[in-house]
């Protein structure tokens, strides 16, 4: 711990990468892991552009379900840590998978969302991208003004993420001198290839997270806890 602090401490160019798990002390569930499942469906099952060409009411459903959580949910220490760390360093960047806007609303400014955003929809048809926060929504699935079916705004197994936002990510990620990841099981791809890129762009990776993950054998430094916790002590 001490070593990581010093380390941040010293740092100019800070990168993180964030997870569901920055949000479960915020009571968002997480994807994996207890109380991942929603009725007897994994998110793998659900996120997928074939689920939701098989059964859009279904999908529609489970994000409808997840954007009531979300809406309940306030950030906590470790989103409010994150905030306090952007003010410090001159070089900040926050990369994300999480969907849920936490981050926004706990006061970061740019944000990389690599997995797109709950908070917004896509039609299937004109391509219009609008904010929408209904919750819960008055008809599912939702439409757009064109009359088409809307989408959730998000990126699902199988698509490619935003245009050009790999290239930011690992842009800061090779400019970072400390990589922190947070919250994060480091299964889903391209966004785990972010730890490796940092590492041997030269960063010291510090992960923060109460279990082993498939990051953690590569890291500097693993501080084993809840991030609402950490992360407030190693800033
Ligand atoms: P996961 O659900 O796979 O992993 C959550 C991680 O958070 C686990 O490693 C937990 O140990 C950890 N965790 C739990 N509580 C924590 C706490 N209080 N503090 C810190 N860590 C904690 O979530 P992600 O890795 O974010 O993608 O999942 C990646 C992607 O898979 C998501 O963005 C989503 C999902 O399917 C898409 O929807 C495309």
């Amino acid at each position: 711990m001490d070593q990581a602090r010093q380390w941040i401490a010293d740092a100019n160019a800070v990168a993180i990468l964030t997870g569901a798990g920055i949000s479960a002390e915020s009571g968002v569930p997480t994807f994996r892991g207890d109380g991942g499942l929603w009725r007897e469906y994994r998110a793998e099952d659900l996120a997928t552009p074939a689920a939701f060409a098989r059964d859009p009411k279904l999908v529609w459903e489970w994000y409808d379900w997840r954007r009531g959580i979300i809406a309940q949910a306030v950030p906590n220490a470790a989103h409010r840590a994150l905030v306090q760390l952007e003010i410090r360093k001159p070089q900040f960047t926050l990369i994300t998978q999480n969907v849920d806007g936490l981050h926004d609303l706990a006061g970061n400014g740019k944000i990389l969302k690599l997995h797109g955003d709950i908070w917004r929809m896509r039609c299937t048809e004109c391509g219009a991208n609008f904010p929408n926060r209904r919750v819960p929504l008055p008809k599912v699935p939702p439409h757009c003004a064109c009359g088409a079916m809307a989408r959730p705004g998000v990126v699902w197994f199988g698509e490619p993420l935003p245009e050009g936002i790999m290239q930011e990510a690992e842009h800061a990620a090779g400019g970072a001198e400390v990589f922190l990841v947070i919250g994060t099981s480091a299964v889903v791809y391209p966004a785990a290839s972010l730890i490796p890129y940092a590492k041997q762009a030269g960063a010291k990776v510090i992960e923060i997270n109460p279990e082993l993950t498939a990051a953690t054998s590569i890291v500097d430094c693993a501080l084993q806890g809840p991030a609402g916790e950490i992360l407030p002590q190693l800033l």
